[in-house]
C-alpha cells in the first residue's frame, strides 16, 4: 500500500504500540494505561494511540514480529508507527448469535441501551429483555428495575439448560432478582415488531416456548467465555486486549481489576520477549508476572463456583440457611444487642470497597483467596455506622439486629431506587430471589453521617473521606425475626411504582418539550429535542433503523447514513436543529435475511457453514477469504463474534484468533 504522495505521512518508532480498537469509548482505559507504564518502567518505548485526537486506521503486520499501525491525527495528518509489538484494545461485541429479526430495530446493543439511557427519552416499559446474564446485563437490569421498569428479564442464552454457571457475581445476581428482575436460560427464537414501539420475542426455554411483548430487547454479550488477552498468530507480538474497566473503579470493581491484572500480565510477556537485559530487575519482573497470572486464576474462580442457595418454595433450604449464617463476615452474637453489618459476600471476588469505606476497620477481607480461619467481620469494632452497605456496589450488606424467635427484629437494607422511602412508608418484604415474603413499614432512614458525626466528636473514630456521589438510602424496617435471615430486599407495590414513574416520566417529558423543534422527516413534520443527535431523535420518535444502533463512539462504522437537507451525512454524528430536514437513506429494515451473519454483505450463517464443509477449510482467514466476512461497511464490527462462534460451533476453534485486517474502518485517503 503506497500512502505517500502528496499526503503528509510522519514517521515514527516505537517498541509497543498501544491501540484504541474500534468501539472502544473510554480511552487510555485503566489496563492500558497500567500496560504502557509498566513497559515505559522497564526501559521499553511505548505509545498510547487513540481518543479523540489519534484514530487508529488499522496495522499492517510486519513478517516476523510487531505492525505498523496508520493513526489519522485531527489535521489529517497520517502517522505511520513502525512497533515491535502492537496491543490493540478491544471492546467486547455484545451481540447474540443471529436469530430471525435480530437485525430489527427492537435490538440495541447494550452499550447504544446505555446510552439511549443517558441520552434519551426512551421508554422501557412495559417489558425490557436483556439478552446475557454477565455483570452489565445484571447491572444494567437493576438500574432499569430501581428507576422504575415494571419488569426486566435477564436471558441467557448460551449455557446448556440445567447445567447453568452464571458468569455474573452472585451478589449482583442477587441485587437484580431481589429489585423484581428475573433471570432465565432460553434461546431466543424470533423478534416481530408487534405494535408502535413494541416487539414480540419469542423464546424457547426447557419448558417450552414462550412469549414476551417488549418494548426493547437489549444485547448484552460477552455470550461465552472470552480469552481476555489473544496473541495472534502465535509469536507475532500482535495481542489484543479486552477492556473491561468502566470510567470508575466503582462501576465495575470486577471488570476494572481483571483489565489492571491483564494489563501487567501482558505487560511482563512482552517485556520478556523485548528487552534484552533486564539485569536485577528479571527477578521483580517475574514476580510482578506471575502473581498477575495467580490473580487472573483466582478472581475467575468464584464464576464456577457460585454460591447459589437452595429453596424450599420461598424459603432458604436449612442447610443454605446454617451456611450464610456460618458464614464469617455474618455477625453470631453482637447483632442481638444492636444493628451489625452483615457481609454477605460469599464469592472471592476482586472488591474491597466495603473494606475501604469503614471507618472502625471493622472488615477485613485479606487477599483472594481468603484464609478460612480468617473472620471476615469483627463484630466489635462495627459502629452499626451503615457505610459499608451504602458502598457495596452490590447490595451485598445489610444491618441486621436479631431478637428473640417471636418477636420483631431490626433490619437495615440499602436503596437506589429514584423514589425515595419515608418513615411510615409501607413495603413489600422479598427474598433473595425477588418473591415476596410480606410487608411492613419503614420504620427509620439511617444517615451514617450522623452515626459518624456522635462518633467522631465523642472521640471514637476519626473524620474520614467521604464518599464521592453515593445516593443510596439506607432504609429500616421491623420484620419478623423469622423474615431477617430470609429478607433481602423492599419492594413499592408495582402499581404505585409504575404510575410514579409515568408520572415523573410525563414531568420531564413536558419539561423537555419547551427546547423542541420541528423537522422534517421523510416530508413529514416531527418535533424533537434540540441539539441532540438525529440518531437518538430517531428512536425517540420510533424511526430508528438497524443501523441507528449508534454501535460505535465516533461513526467509524459506517452504518447510520441519512441524507440531511440533501447531502449524506451519519445520523449519529449530526445533530438536530429547526427546520431540518431528514430523509433516511435506506427504508426500516425489513426483517429478512433470517440467519444472516453479515448484514453488510447479505451473507448467512448457512452460506459460511457449507463453504467451510465443502472446502474443508482449516483457519480462520481461509474461511474469510472464501466467504469475505468482514468486508462490508461496518468492516466486520456487526458479524465477527458471531462468525468466531459460527467457526466454534463446526469444530474450528477461534476463540485465540484477532482479525488484522486493513483498515478498520471506512477510511478514504484525502491527498492534500
Ligand atoms: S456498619 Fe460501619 S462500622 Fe460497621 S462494618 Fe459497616 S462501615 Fe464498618
Ligand atoms: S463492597 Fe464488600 S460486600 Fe460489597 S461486593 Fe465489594 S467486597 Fe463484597
Ligand atoms: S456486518 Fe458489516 S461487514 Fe459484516
Amino acid at each position: 500500500m503506497n500512502i505517500a504522495g502528496s499526503l503528509s505521512v510522519r514517521e515514527g518508532q516505537v517498541d509497543v504500540a498501544i491501540l484504541a480498537g474500534p468501539r472502544v469509548t473510554l480511552w487510555p482505559s485503566r489496563g492500558a494505561r497500567l500496560l504502557a507504564t509498566s513497559c515505559t518502567e522497564m526501559g521499553l518505548v511505548a505509545g498510547l494511540y487513540g481518543g479523540e485526537s489519534m484514530t487508529v486506521r488499522g496495522v499492517v503486520p510486519l513478517p516476523g514480529t510487531g505492525g505498523l499501525v496508520l493513526v489519522e491525527d485531527v489535521q489529517h495528518r497520517i502517522h505511520r508507527i513502525r512497533a515491535r509489538a502492537v496491543v490493540k484494545v478491544s471492546d467486547l461485541t455484545g451481540l447474540p448469535d443471529p436469530f430471525p429479526g435480530w437485525r430489527s430495530q427492537g435490538l440495541v446493543p447494550l452499550s447504544t441501551a446505555e446510552r439511549l439511557r443517558r441520552e434519551s427519552h426512551v421508554s422501557w416499559d412495559p417489558c425490557t429483555v436483556i439478552l446475557g446474564s454477565g455483570n452489565r446485563a445484571l447491572r444494567f437490569g437493576s438500574s432499569l428495575l430501581e428507576s422504575g421498569v415494571a419488569e426486566v428479564y435477564c436471558i441467557e442464552s448460551s449455557a446448556q439448560w440445567g447445567a447453568k454457571r452464571f458468569a455474573g457475581w452472585e451478589v449482583e445476581r442477587r441485587r437484580f432478582e431481589m429489585l423484581g428482575g428475573r433471570l432465565i436460560e432460553a434461546r431466543p427464537v424470533r423478534l416481530l415488531p408487534k405494535a408502535a414501539l413494541l416487539w414480540e420475542l419469542k423464546v424457547q426455554d426447557s419448558l417450552g416456548v414462550r412469549l414476551l411483548e417488549v418494548a426493547r430487547v437489549v444485547a448484552a454479550g460477552p455470550f461465552e467465555g472470552q480469552p481476555g488477552v489473544r496473541e495472534h498468530p502465535p509469536g507475532s507480538s500482535l495481542f489484543e486486549l479486552e477492556q473491561t474497566a468502566q470510567a470508575n473503579r466503582e462501576d465495575d470493581v470486577e471488570g476494572w481489576v481483571m483489565e489492571e491484572e491483564r494489563g501487567i500480565w501482558l505487560a511482563g510477556k512482552i517485556i520478556k520477549s523485548l528487552a534484552t537485559d533486564l539485569g536485577e530487575r528479571k527477578e521483580e519482573l517475574d514476580r510482578v508476572f506471575k502473581r498477575a497470572r495467580g490473580r487472573l486464576r483466582r478472581y475467575s474462580k468464584h464464576r464456577e463456583e457460585p454460591f447459589t442457595p437452595a429453596y424450599h418454595g420461598k424459603w432458604v433450604s436449612n442447610g443454605d440457611l446454617k451456611a450464610i449464617k456460618a458464614f464469617s463476615g455474618v455477625p453470631v452474637l453482637e447483632h442481638r444487642a444492636r444493628l451489625i453489618a452483615s457481609v454477605e459476600c460469599f464469592e472471592q471476588i476482586p472488591c474491597s470497597t466495603c473494606v475501604t469505606v469503614c471507618p472502625t476497620g471493622a472488615i477485613e477481607l485479606g487477599r483472594v483467596p481468603r484464609d478460612p480461619e480468617k473472620r471476615i467481620l469483627q463484630e466489635s469494632k462495627c459502629i452499626s455506622c451503615g457505610l459499608c452497605a451504602q458502598a457495596c456496589p452490590s447490595g451485598a450488606i445489610p444491618l441486621v439486629k436479631e431478637s428473640g424467635e417471636h418477636a420483631m427484629s431490626s433490619l437495615v437494607l440499602p436503596w437506589r431506587g429514584k423514589r425515595l422511602w419515608s418513615i411510615g412508608d409501607f413495603a413489600i418484604l422479598v427474598n433473595r430471589r425477588g418473591e415476596t415474603l410480606g410487608n411492613a413499614r419503614v420504620s427509620k432512614i439511617l444517615d451514617p453521617g450522623e452515626v459518624l458525626a456522635q462518633r467522631i466528636s465523642a472521640g471514637v473514630i476519626t473524620p474520614l473521606v467521604r464518599l464521592r456521589g453515593v445516593t443510596t438510602q439506607l432504609v429500616q424496617v421491623d420484620v419478623p425475626s423469622h423474615l431477617l435471615w430470609e429478607t433481602r430486599g423492599l419492594k413499592r407495590r408495582a402499581a404505585a411504582a409504575v404510575e410514579d414513574e409515568a408520572y415523573l416520566e410525563a414531568v420531564r417529558r413536558s419539561e423537555a418539550s419547551a427546547e423542541k423543534v420541528d423537522i422534517t422527516l421523510n416530508g413529514e413534520r416531527r418535533m424533537v429535542r434540540d441539539r441532540i443527535p438525529v440518531s437518538v431523535a430517531l428512536f425517540e420518535v420510533g424511526q430508528s433503523r438497524a443501523e441507528d444502533v449508534l454501535y460505535c463512539p465516533d461513526g467509524s462504522c459506517g452504518l447510520c447514513q441519512v441524507l440531511v437537507d440533501g447531502v449524506k451525512k451519519l445520523a449519529c454524528q449530526s445533530r438536530t436543529h429547526r427546520g431540518m430536514a431528514i430523509k433516511l437513506v435506506e427504508p426500516p429494515a425489513p426483517t429478512q435475511g433470517e440467519s444472516s451473519l453479515c448484514p453488510c454483505l447479505g451473507i448467512t450463517v448457512e452460506q459460511v457453514i457449507e463453504r467451510l464443509q465443502q472446502g474443508k477449510l482449516q483457519s480462520p482467514e481461509a474461511v474469510l477469504s472464501v466467504t469475505h466476512v468482514g468486508e462490508g461497511k461496518c468492516h466486520g464490527q456487526l458479524c465477527m463474534e458471531a462468525f468466531r462462534r459460527a467457526l466454534l460451533s463446526q469444530g474450528l476453534d477461534a476463540t485465540q484468533w484477532s482479525d488484522w485486517r486493513f483498515p478498520w474502518s471506512e477510511w478514504t485517503l484525502v491527498h492534500n
